[in-house]
């Protein structure tokens, strides 16, 4: 069985093909075109201009993609003289006018759509997978519409995807280029109940699987998410958007000959020690504040001033993560703890994360980087992975907020 997934909740226009065959999952192709260049001069994700960007990108990155997966082919002589025919031409008509409806509100996307639709043949796959929720809505839609229009298109079933959901699935992917045994069991050894943790620029969620494709939220932020608190402290240090992995550079530096008490830099640790599985991160975010507009000028602009609150910031939502997802494995006896989302790319966290649960003997899994961060692949996994039902391609809604 092969999916062709879509993602577009966020700033990354991405487009996949998975494939389930001897009972592994695995990635064909995974094309994700960023918007960071576009957002980074407002230092976060402008809702309408990733839109825009996604209008103009979806039509390229499906050809990219599918050309990876060499499921990309021109439409026949034979088909295309068959157009030209009254009868054909009549059949066009009435398909365009059901496009354009789809469409209609999405201009640059509608041309591109219709000209790819009309160039190429339809690819040997089996369904399309799309994320509809949560994310940006607009960004949402763009991918939505898109997917309605190749499902038409192609007389294809639609599946909906959880992109949260999507996060943690992805760690039942077989690893690309493993051909051992052992890594292509490496599915096999997740096992229930299972603790989820899901940390990206819009979400910070804890998540318990009683089974495969159960997911019970028990824990989420109260206001800033992980990712953001990233951004937004990085912003107040002056660094470029994103802010984690520009963070995560500095705080991988090493300060030299720092003497001045006034570097040393505490922050909170919000929320750690409550009762409950949630999370804050905007007190975070103020103390950083707080503690950068006090500074002398000469300080706040130095380097090692700037390394030291890098790596307490990356420190503090690291023990605020790890410690709340341990408390949430050992309360509900989890024989598996799974993580995914952009914030898991972190180095330094996948490295302490890895630590702690091999001295607490938990199982701890996490994709690569680039599996962890946005990605059509993660939608085409879980699609699989929790066996969703396809649905009819008029059914198909965007809700920005989660609800799992
Ligand atoms: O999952 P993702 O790609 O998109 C969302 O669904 O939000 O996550 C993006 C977030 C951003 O906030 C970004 O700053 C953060 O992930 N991120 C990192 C790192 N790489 C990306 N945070 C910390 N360290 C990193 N290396
Ligand atoms: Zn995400």
């Amino acid at each position: 069985m092969k999916i062709l997934a879509i993602d577009t909740s966020c700033d990354d226009t991405s487009v996949a093909v998975v494939e389930k065959k001897n009972n592994q999952i695995k990635t064909i192709s995974n094309i994700v075109s960023s918007q960071i260049k576009i957002h980074a001069p407002y230092g976060g994700v402008y809702p309408m201009l990733a839109k825009r960007a996604h209008q103009e990108n979806l039509v390229p990155t499906l050809i990219q993609s599918l050309k990876k997966a060499t499921l990309l082919k021109s439409v026949s002589i034979l088909a295309d003289r068959h157009r030209l025919t009254q009868k054909g031409k009549v059949k066009e008509l009435e398909k365009n006018k059901i496009l354009n409806k789809i469409l209609e509100k999405d201009e640059i996307l509608l041309e591109k759509t219709v000209k790819f639709l009309e160039k190429y043949e339809k690819p040997k796959i089996d369904a399309i997978a799309i994320t509809n929720t949560p994310g940006l809505e607009p960004c949402l839609w763009q991918g939505i519409n898109f997917a309605k229009a190749l499902a038409f298109g192609w007389n294809l079933p639609i599946i909906p995807v959880n992109h949260i959901k999507a996060h943690l699935s992805v760690n039942w992917l077989t690893p690309v280029g493993s051909k051992s045994k052992i890594k292509n069991q490496k599915s096999k050894q997740i096992e229930f109940p299972a603790i989820g943790l899901v940390a990206s620029g819009g979400h910070t969620e804890l998540i318990y699987m009683p089974k495969q494709g159960i997911f019970k939220i028990i824990g989420s932020t109260r206001d800033d998410a992980a990712g953001e608190c990233f951004d937004k402290t990085a912003r107040i240090l002056g660094l470029p958007y994103p802010g984690g992995p520009a963070i995560a550079v500095l705080a991988a530096k090493k300060e030299s000959g720092i003497k001045n008490q006034e570097l040393r830099v505490e922050l909170p640790r919000p929320m750690l020690f409550s009762n409950d599985f949630d999370f804050s991160f905007s007190g975070l975010k103020t103390a950083v504040l707080y503690s950068f507009q006090s500074q002398k000028k000469s300080i706040k602009e130095s380097q090692n001033y700037k390394i030291a609150m890098a790596k307490e910031i990356q420190q503090a939502i690291i023990d605020v993560l790890i410690a709340k997802t341990l408390k949430a494995a050992f309360h509900f006896n989890a024989k598996s703890i799974i993580a995914g989302g952009g914030v898991l790319a972190n180095q330094e966290l996948r490295r302490q994360f890895k630590i702690k649960s091999l001295k607490l003997k938990i199982p701890f899994f996490i994709p690569e980087k680039n599996l962890c961060m946005d990605n059509a692949s993660m939608v085409g996994t879980e699609a699989i992975i929790s066996n969703l039902k396809t649905t009819n391609w008029q059914k198909i809604k965007a809700s920005g907020n989660l609800n799992i």
